[in-house]
């Protein structure tokens, strides 16, 4: 019997041909996949990144809890249309910090990877209380009670572990200063110098014009860095890799 022949069996036996197809493509991801992991250069290490500021983090849950991801991604797909709308495309090392990552599958709002610094606080503020009172034809929700929801930042250390845990390189410092940087990043007369030399580009601002620090502080601050971190004046990539 040719080898050839000896498939009619697996042909013949829906279950044998089943289960054997699983292991094909078991075996050809893991060939694929597994030395992804293992691979020093995997990720590009790219100047100015950074773990995100205490604020920022905290930002990014409200981003996760709301379920921004359902709408907008983070990940600018290196083509001419996406590159020339949104910015230079996405690096891996811009998401290396980011756990779980916020690429997303779904854009019925932009994408966000690099909408830091595009616009201001205000247009933030406005935009989120009411997309629709600055793009009218807008379909993106109403997130107005953000402004109405305080934060204090009290376990914002153990936040900051969390990440450190799954590989995000806090220094004890951050840690030990992150209920005050988380403040102080929203608190422009205060003493922020630290905050900055921790984090550095972080933008220190009253980012929703009141008193009060807000779950919209929060969101913004992390807006406002999207992006933001790595200077493409300057990036060259390693063609090698
Ligand atoms: C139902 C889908 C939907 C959800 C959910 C949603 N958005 Fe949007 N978003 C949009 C759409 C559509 C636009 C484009 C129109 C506009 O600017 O409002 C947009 C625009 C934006 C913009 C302006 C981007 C730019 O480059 O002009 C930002 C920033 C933004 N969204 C942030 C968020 C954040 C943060 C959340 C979660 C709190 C969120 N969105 C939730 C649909 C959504």
């Amino acid at each position: 019997m040719s080898i050839l022949s000896k498939h009619t069996i697996l042909e013949k036996s829906p279950t044998l041909l089943l289960v054997s197809s699983l292991l094909v493509v078991t075996v050809g991801g893991i060939v694929e996949i597994a030395p992804l992991f293992y691979l020093e250069n995997t990720i590009e290490d790219v100047e100015g990144m950074r773990p995100y500021s205490p604020l920022e983090l905290a930002g990014r849950d409200v981003y996760i809890r709301e379920g921004c991801y359902v709408c907008h991604s983070q990940m600018i797909r290196p083509m001419r249309d996406e590159v020339e709308r949104y910015g230079h495309y996405s690096l891996a090392a811009e998401s290396k910090y980011d756990h779980p990552h916020q690429w997303g599958s779904k854009r019925t709002g932009p994408d966000l990877a690099r909408v830091g610094g595009r616009y201001s606080d205000a247009w933030h503020v406005d935009h989120f209380t009411d997309p629709q009172s600055v793009v009218p034809e807008s379909v993106m929700p109403k997130y107005a009670f953000l402004l109405d929801r305080k934060i204090d930042g009290e376990h914002i250390d153990d936040l900051l572990s969390t990440h450190r845990f799954v590989g995000v390189p806090y220094t004890d410092e951050m840690i030990a200063s992150a209920r005050a940087d988380f403040r102080v990043q929203a608190d422009p007369e205060g003493d922020w110098d630290g905050l900055v030399e921790r984090y550095p580009g972080a933008v220190v601002s009253n980012f929703d014009g009141q008193d009060d620090l807000t779950e919209m502080d929060a969101l913004i601050a992390y807006m406002q860095m999207l992006g933001t971190l790595v200077d493409f004046s300057t990036f060259t990539p390693d063609a090698s890799r």
